[in-house]
């Protein structure tokens, strides 16, 4: 790893072996709590990472005390992380599957590129607000994306009716084609759908529940490929070859495996941004769902999961971490009581956690002169975004003009460090989730492949992770320590999304289907 001595400062050394016989006890300078994470903190900063902004190094006791239930130990994590690997066990059994919290979705796809892939594909990329059709090329081992269009999904489409939703779909995918000239081609598509589906075959999956703030109905528990093939066969005016469907860290792993780098082997999708997920390659005979049982399969984890309560987690598995805040943000989503690992970590929450935070500290008289404005008091109007900037920001004033702009408070210059404390506090706890997660999959990933050492490559993709100016590497700093045995590269993903659902919709013409069976050992149909 790239990490060198950065710290002259004694205190978390001497502060560490304190820890040992008053393990409750935070850091007085960075108010980490376990030694492990002061390390981190003080003495092991990759070489790249920016210089940190002088401060928040004042004490505020009341605030800590706010803060504390927020700081994870590398031994809560090192649990987490157990617990995650429990639960993909439970998600891959045929028998528990249906019950597990982590779904750990088959996703059919089952070879990475070999570099003969070839040909002109479409790819729509369906997972956030915005909606993305393109047109690829895949030759001479590249993926060049010929072009591409955005189109919108307003509120009143997320929350509307399924019909409506997909209707729109084939209408930017209708206008795209109109504006490339490519009506009068059947084009293969590949489909980035990035939402938890049960596939059956590569081009058959049903939708378990929405994510991420949609909620249309009658879409829920059908098969969303064969919606899309029904909204364009509608209309008339155009038709598609055939249409494979992938999840979009599956795309993102994919993609990777066609980026230029020296690691030939990228075996982890993962995506933190508006959602949070991720995939990695499994062997098939311990994905006891499928009727195979040589080579491998990737897995759609669908992590975002982990911690909902279900016949097998009750109480779930993160009950135990889970603060007032991050209950109020599930009980106030549209989709309480699911996806909570998701609303611990991913872009969606993270402002959110922040601001009902800031509130409470206000309620306190701990900030802005104890004053809770109509903005501070509203929902979401800080946003993940706002996290990066506080934490990004190089002088006080610009923290403090953003957040007297944003929340029309007054703002002093301890309330700005107050702020990138708390900001600091919440991305932190979420890159380190994020890590205990990924290092129980790299270490299962180890433990297959029967080796003492692992060196893998992991594509990633996602807003916060490529936004924020610090995420990446909490997270990276944190799973050295939680799988040392994994030496893992982490290789920013591109365009991947709709690059990568070209590539496995070429993978997949080169390779024979494999089906699910159902529990008693036959396929599903
Ligand atoms: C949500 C979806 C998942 C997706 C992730 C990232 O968790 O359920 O399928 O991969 O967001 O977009």
């Amino acid at each position: 790893m790239p990490f060198h001595f950065s710290s002259t400062c004694l205190l978390p050394v001497l502060w560490s072996s304190l820890h040992d016989h008053f393990p409750d006890t935070f850091c007085p300078q960075c108010l980490r709590r376990s030694a492990t994470e002061t390390l981190f903190c003080h003495f092991y900063r990759p070489k790249e990472r920016l210089a940190p902004r002088p401060g928040p190094r004042l004490t505020f006791p009341s605030v800590e005390e706010t803060l504390k239930p927020f700081m994870l130990s590398m031994k809560k994590l090192r649990e987490i992380s157990s617990r995650f690997t429990k639960e993909m066990d439970n998600g891959l059994d045929k028998k528990k599957h249906q019950k597990a919290a982590v779904k750990m979705l088959p996703t059919f796809v089952r070879a990475k590129p070999d570099g003969s892939e070839r040909g002109d594909f479409l790819a729509l990329d369906l997972g956030g607000t915005n909606f993305r059709v393109l047109h690829i090329r895949v030759e001479d081992k590249k993926i060049l994306k010929v072009d591409s269009q955005i189109c919108a999904i307003p509120q009143e489409i997320m929350q509307g009716t399924g019909h409506e939703l997909f209707d729109h779909l084939a209408k930017c995918l209708g206008e795209f084609l109109e504006s490339q000239k490519l009506k009068e081609q059947k084009l293969p598509l590949g489909f980035t759908f990035s939402f938890p589906c049960e596939q059956t075959e590569i081009d058959k999956s049903i939708l378990i529940r929405w994510t991420k703030g949609f909620s249309c109905s009658g879409v829920e528990g059908k098969d969303v490929v064969q919606l899309l093939k029904d909204a364009i066969h509608k209309r008339g005016d155009y038709d598609i070859s055939s249409v494979v469907m992938v999840n979009d860290t599956v795309a993102t792993m994919m993609s990777c495996n066609q980026q230029e780098h020296e690691d030939p082997d990228c075996e982890i999708g993962m995506i933190i941004g508006t959602g949070t997920n991720a995939c990695y390659m499994e062997d098939m005979k311990n994905v006891k769902r499928c009727e195979e049982t040589e080579g491998q399969m990737c897995i759609n984890t669908e992590w975002g999961g982990f911690g909902d309560k279900s016949p097998l987690s009750d109480p779930g598995a993160l009950d135990d971490i889970l603060t007032d805040f991050d209950k109020e943000v599930d009980e106030t989503s549209i989709n309480p009581g699911v996806h909570i690992f998701e609303k611990m970590i991913s872009g969606m929450y993270l402002g959110e956690i922040v601001r009902l935070v800031l509130v409470e500290l206000t309620n306190n008289n701990l900030l802005f002169e104890g004053k809770v404005t109509v903005r501070l008091d509203t929902k979401h109007t800080f946003e993940t975004k706002h996290m990066s900037f506080i934490e990004g920001a190089r002088v006080d004033q610009e923290v403090i003009d953003t957040i007297q702009d944003l929340l029309k408070v007054r703002c002093s210059e301890d309330d700005a460090r107050v702020v990138s404390l708390v900001c600091d506090t919440i991305s932190s706890r979420s890159a380190h989730l994020c890590a205990a997660a990924l290092a129980a999959i790299a270490n299962r990933i180890r433990l297959n492949k029967a080796k003492d050492n692992l060196k893998t490559a992991v594509g990633v993709d996602g807003t916060v992770y490529k936004k924020h100016p610090n995420f990446r590497h909490k997270l990276e700093d944190a799973v050295a320590f939680l799988a040392p045995e994994c030496d893992l590269k982490f290789y920013i993903s591109e365009d991947g999304s709709g690059k990568g659902a070209a590539m496995v919709t070429a993978v997949a013409q080169r390779q024979p289907h494999s089906r699910l069976m159902n529990g008693n050992g036959e396929e599903d149909r």
